[in-house]
């Protein structure tokens, strides 16, 4: 029987059988035998995912001086029935990943169908022909608990998969350069080792060459530039992998006016990105309880943190939404802490590691406090939430992008469902919100957040509308859960309109100004949000006029 994989768009692909494999390669090495001639190196990216794709393109597009090509690129991915898809995409010249930015589909389609620099294989025998393997596969970190980090493990199998495929494949002099966010240690102590024994039992007596450079790119409209116009970090195993590794990322990447930065060893580059996204982490949920102290004293958070951006030492300062969401915010500093117990072997990881741990935990659960603001939103306005239809804006961790992985949102909908809401979502950027319609199998069978909580089944046939005016029709609170430019400057008196009456209106993100708090309350709605306790002086306010 064949076995096929479904794009998003619902396109069917069978899984190539056992006999395209050599059809493959010889497909493979014309391309490859036509780019050396043309004098090209050859760079197998391994994974196409969110970052492969798109890094595979930055690599396939780069030039030399002259402006000639100096790369040809074959995308590698598994023929999994879940991502095999991505692979006849790209080879159409379609990016495989949804973006925001502009640049990512002209880049895909330039270099696969004008350029011809870049082709996508699921046979992972094309790494015999690689000068360079760029490694992009994913490297989870899964939670057994909801806020409680510590019990999680590190989802190595993918990682350590790859590097045991490129160890029996590639070329002894062929760079490879871990991409992934690993957990601090794996380059060295895992990947190497890996290596090494693939090359032993292929009888080769030269090192493996291995290098390591994090990727910094941000989901949005500068995505293609986040890779490309981007300071990097980068290291190698060895003397002659960090000279390699630094002499290919000048040559894709813009180190004219984004200098590298050269690491004596991987563990120092893999913990600076390690370091950094627990950094971001920590001064998220350490404005967690100033954000209650906000909300019970007759303070906006806003404004605070307004004030304090003024000075250029605390300008990287923000206010936290309902949750930190995003792919790797949530997990890295996890890995941190995993691999000083596992990897490192320490065992006092829970002495040395409080505050990034702790981080963690109290991003995750942030969202659980919007269902109780809502709940309270309605209970004031003599309503209650189970029943209640609630609109929530925003499905997507950040604003303006389409990425739901890990968004705070999720963790909103799905308290509020336990709790008997109607949920429905609307999100202009997003068309299809994975973890909810797929929830029995995304982000994989047994991973979705919906094992965290009670009455999840209904979650799979919500839909992500894209017209404000329908979604909120007869909704009794809407919850403005991300700052998404369309959000930003609704008038309450339309929203009031559209709705068909007074609701909840539910601030999750500093959205709305203290004129639009007023003209709610004037229509008769009720208004909370997260970290802004003047929201009651305004209420009073109100009230005493309308008394008057
Ligand atoms: N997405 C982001 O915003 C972002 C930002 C910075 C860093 N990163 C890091 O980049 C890495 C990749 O993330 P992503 O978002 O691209 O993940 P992803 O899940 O979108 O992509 C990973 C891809 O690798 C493929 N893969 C897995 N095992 C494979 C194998 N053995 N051979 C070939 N392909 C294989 C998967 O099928 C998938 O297509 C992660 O370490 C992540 O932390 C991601």
């Amino acid at each position: 029987m064949p076995e096929y994989s479904i794009s998003p768009s619902g396109e069917k692909f069978r899984i190539p059988a056992e006999k395209e494999y050599a059809v493959e390669m010889r497909r493979l090495g014309k391309l490859v035998k036509a780019a050396r001639g043309e004098g090209k190196e050859i760079a197998v990216v391994m994974g196409v995912g969110f970052v492969g794709a798109v890094m595979a393109a930055v690599v396939a597009d780069s030039t030399d001086k002259r402006g000639r090509p100096t790369k040809f690129v074959i995308g590698c991915q598994r023929p999994s029935t879940r991502s095999y898809w991505k692979i006849p995409l790209l080879n159409r010249g379609l990016a495989p990943v949804r973006s925001e930015d502009p640049e990512v589909d002209p880049m895909i389609a330039r270099c696969v169908l004008e350029k011809k620099t870049l082709t996508a294989t699921f046979d992972s025998d094309a790494l015999g022909y690689a000068d360079i393997v760029i490694v992009d596969v994913q490297c989870d970190y899964t939670k057994v608990d909801l806020g409680n980090m510590r019990t999680g493990q590190t989802e190595m199998t993918a990682l350590e998969q790859t590097m045991r495929t490129i160890g029996q494949r590639i070329p002894p002099k062929c760079l490879v350069l871990i991409e992934t966010t690993v957990a601090p240690g794996t380059t060295e102590f895992v990947a190497w080792p890996i290596l090494k024994k693939a090359f032993a039992a292929r009888g080769l007596k030269s090192a493996p060459l291995l290098a390591h450079s994090f990727e910094r790119v941000m989901p949005g409209r500068d995505y293609v530039s986040s890779i490309r116009d981007f300071w990097r970090v980068c290291s190698g195993c060895n003397a002659e992998a960090r000279r390699r590794v630094v002499k290919f990322l000048k040559s894709v990447l813009n180190t004219a006016d984004y200098p590298l930065t050269v690491m004596d060893r991987p563990i120092e580059s893999e913990t600076t990105k390690i370091v950094e996204n627990s950094y971001r982490a920590t001064t998220l949920a350490f404005l967690n309880e100033w954000s209650l102290f906000a909300e019970r004293n007759g303070v906006d958070l806003v404004k605070v943190v307004n004030a304090i951006k003024v000075r250029p030492t605390h300008s990287n300062i923000i206010f936290p939404g309902p949750s930190i969401g995003g792919y790797c915010l949530p997990k890295d500093g996890g890995l941190g802490y995993w691999a000083y117990k596992h990897i490192l072997g320490f065992d006092d990881g829970d002495e040395v590691f409080k505050m990034s741990t702790r981080a963690i935990d109290i991003n995750d659960t942030r969202g659980l406090h919007v269902a109780t603001l809502t709940r309270d939103c309605l209970r004031n306005m003599g309503r209650h939430i189970a029943g209640a239809d609630v609109l929530i804006c925003g499905a997507s961790y950040r604003k303006d992008v389409g990425d739901t992985r890990y968004s705070g949102s999720e963790l909103v909908v799905r308290r509020l469902t336990e709790m008997g809401a109607e949920m429905r979502v609307h999100d202009p950027y997003v068309e299809h919100w994975y973890e909810l319609e797929k929830q029995d199998v995304y982000p994989a069978p047994g991973h979705s957040w919906s094992r965290f909580f009670h009455n999840q089944d209904g979650l799979s046939d919500v839909s992500v509308q894209k017209d404000l005016a329908k979604a909120i029709k007869g909704a009794e609170a809407v919850i403005l859960a991300v700052p998404h430019e369309h959000y930003i400057a609704l008038d309450p008196d339309r929203v009031v309109k559209m709705a068909g009456g007074p609701l909840g209106v539910i601030d999750c993100f500093g959205i709305l100004e203290d004129d639009q708090i007023r003209r709610y309350f004037e229509l008769g709605c009720e208004v909370k949000a997260l970290g802004r306790g003047h929201i009651q002086r305004i209420k009073e306010e109100v009230r005493k006029k309308a008394r008057k």
